[in-house]
């Protein structure tokens, strides 16, 4: 059957797995998708960087734009802005397919992308990009394509919820449970502010507002606290009250002062009563919460970081960009935009 041409841009932690995942399961992957799946090369800035998994050296190279020329389908995971954004307008330009787990860059330029994937009928994936390992963007965007959304409750920061997690159930400071996030590789390497800050949790924000309400939310229209003015007294106060701090992502559907319906997204630390289902979400693992109109509510838990854990859901993305190639067709619709105003945050931010 046909052969295509995969690139990959970046070999961090998630970016080597997916290259040794499909070196090490390539023909099971090839067969779910009724095309081979050859990795062409692997684009990265230093040749001789260490690396969480083996990728034979014949396959790196320096040279990101010609990979991209060559290439069906362009795995985007080197992070950032730059270059990343100017590669994946590189690869839609050529007519290639994009997968990418690059929360920054949609949360700031997905529109441009997504208008020009569809302006050359090419198709943009993302499911590592929200929420690790967890299949949230797919059961939004199709699953539940045919309800209507009220809220989103997420813990999409894993580091986060370990920090508060040790400050609840080890009494430690946030101080010393962040040195341990660090330590365990959940905090973003470059900067931790991006986590504790809650920049991160934001951008995925987001993202699943976007998604739930058929919308674009803009990253600077999501409100956001992070969780570095959380005390243990206050972790104390909050269990002797029956409730537990966790850094939330919601995502509502609220009607305002004037009766108009619209859109309100934020980030911070919420007090969530013991008996809700986040509560029981421990370690640096992530949850989704999700209710809809009519199917109720919805929970999604897993792992929201991790090199093999979130490389998981860039391969799923892989073998459905591979079927859509096979069958031809548009793929997976992009549902239409509603165009729900964006409610002014000074009306929306409710405790939960
Ligand atoms: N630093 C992030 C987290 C990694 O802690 O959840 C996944 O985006």
């Amino acid at each position: 059957y046909r052969n295509l041409r995969v690139a990959l841009l970046g070999a961090g932690s998630v970016g080597a797995q997916v290259a040794s995942l499909l070196l090490e399961h390539g023909d099971e992957l090839a067969n779910r998708a009724g095309a081979g799946l050859e990795l062409v090369g692997v684009a990265v800035r230093d040749l001789d960087a260490p690396r969480t998994a083996n990728i034979p050296r014949e396959l790196l190279t320096t040279d990101a734009e010609s990979l991209i020329l060559g290439a069906d389908i362009v795995i985007e995971l080197m992070g950032g802005l730059e270059p990343a954004r100017t590669y994946i307008l590189q690869a839609l330009t050529s007519g290639a397919d994009v997968i990418t787990g690059n929360k920054a860059l949609l949360a700031t330029h997905g529109p441009e992308l997504f208008e020009l994937a569809e302006q050359v009928g090419a198709q943009l994936y993302y499911e590592a990009a929200v929420a690790g390992a967890i299949p949230i963007i797919r059961p939004l965007r199709d699953s539940l394509a045919g309800d209507r959304i009220k809220r989103i409750l997420g813990i999409v920061n894993g580091t986060t919820n370990f920090i508060l997690d040790r400050m609840d159930t080890a009494g430690e400071s946030l101080e010393v449970a962040l040195a341990t996030a660090t330590e365990l590789g959940y905090a973003e390497k470059s900067d931790p502010s991006a986590d504790i800050e809650g920049f991160d949790a934001a951008q995925k924000t987001a993202i699943l507002a976007s998604l739930a309400f058929h919308t674009t939310v803009p990253l600077d229209a999501v409100y956001r606290e992070g969780i570095t003015a959380i005390t243990i007294e206050q972790v104390d106060a909050a269990r002797k009250a029956g409730y537990v701090i966790k850094l939330l992502a919601i995502c509502e559907r609220m009607t305002d002062a004037d009766g108009v319906e619209g859109v309100s997204a934020r980030v911070y630390p919420a007090l969530v009563p013991r008996s809700h289902p986040l509560a029981a979400v421990h370690g640096a693992k992530n949850a989704v919460f999700i209710e809809a109109e009519a199917a109720g509510d919805l929970m999604f838990y897993g792992a929201g970081a991790g090199g093999i854990e979130t490389a998981s859901a860039v391969l799923g993305d892989l073998v459905s960009a591979a079927r859509r190639h096979v069958i031809g067709g548009p793929g997976v619709a992009e549902s239409t935009h509603a165009n729900l105003p964006i409610l002014p945050i000074s009306r929306v931010i409710t405790r939960y």
